[in-house]
């Protein structure tokens, strides 16, 4: 599955705002604003909601994480054809909350690549996701963690790291997909993200903690609209 471009990714993290039922509330609203909109927006439940959401909407749906592993004898793993087989088209890959090794990075990219599955992996800054994109990920996602959950927006505090891993990135890999995150909490931030270069956001507590989720993200996605056709 190709996903449309500009995106927003939006990870539920395991915010109580974004588990079980209003993990589900959350995912058709986020269905909602793709539907009036067009903008592609993809949401990213943690793994105990991903089979129910994957079968409630039509909008793509990525694990948080997978595991490096083969189908066998891996207790407590998560094993990229269970995930699939439940409907999800994609994963984030080594999310800061959720680091591993590179040589896990490379294994899971090729597993998602072997399978058919979106690979996303973050990356906390310019020079490593230069690196990442040597992996050949489908998208790479640079978030600064100091920024993270913050509120304020890398677009706004740091667009220079935006700015730095465009060009480095492309020297590497012109084909990939680059996204921006941390700190993303008004429509100007996804704004200036796409005018500095990038092809869309991954965000999570500016829709999951907003007091209207829905408005939030249908002012992302006009902002995707207007920015597009500028
Ligand atoms: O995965 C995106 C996330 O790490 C950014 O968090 O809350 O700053 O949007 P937040």
């Amino acid at each position: 599955m190709n996903l449309q471009s500009p995106m927003i990714i939006v990870n539920f993290k395991t915010y109580l705002e974004s588990t079980g039922k209003r993990a589900l509330e959350l995912a058709k609203l986020a269905e909602k604003v793709a539907k009036e909109t067009g903008v592609c927006i993809v949401v990213a439940p943690q793994a105990v909601d991903l089979v129910k959401i994957a079968q409630a909407v039509e909008i793509p749906v990525f694990a948080q994480h997978i595991d490096p592993i083969k189908p066998g004898n891996s207790t407590g793993h998560i094993l990229l054809e269970a995930v699939k087989e439940a409907g999800v088209v994609g994963t984030l890959i080594n999310h800061s909350e959720r680091q591993l090794r590179l040589i896990d990075i490379d294994v899971t990219i090729a597993l998602c690549r072997e399978q058919g599955l979106i690979s996303c992996v973050c990356a906390n800054n310019p020079l490593v996701s230069t690196a990442v994109a040597a992996l050949k990920p489908d998208i790479t996602s640079m978030e600064p963690p100091e920024l993270i959950g913050t509120g304020i927006s890398v677009s706004k505090a740091k667009p220079e790291i935006i700015t730095d891993t465009v060009r480095l990135v492309a020297q590497v890999n012109s084909e990939m997909t680059l996204l921006c995150g941390a700190g993303i909490s008004t429509a100007e931030d996804v704004s200036i993200a796409l005018k500095l270069g990038t092809q869309g956001v991954l965000v999570a507590s500016g829709i999951v903690k907003a007091k209207d989720p829905y408005g939030v993200l249908r002012a992302f996605a006009e902002a995707i609209n207007s920015t597009k056709s500028a």
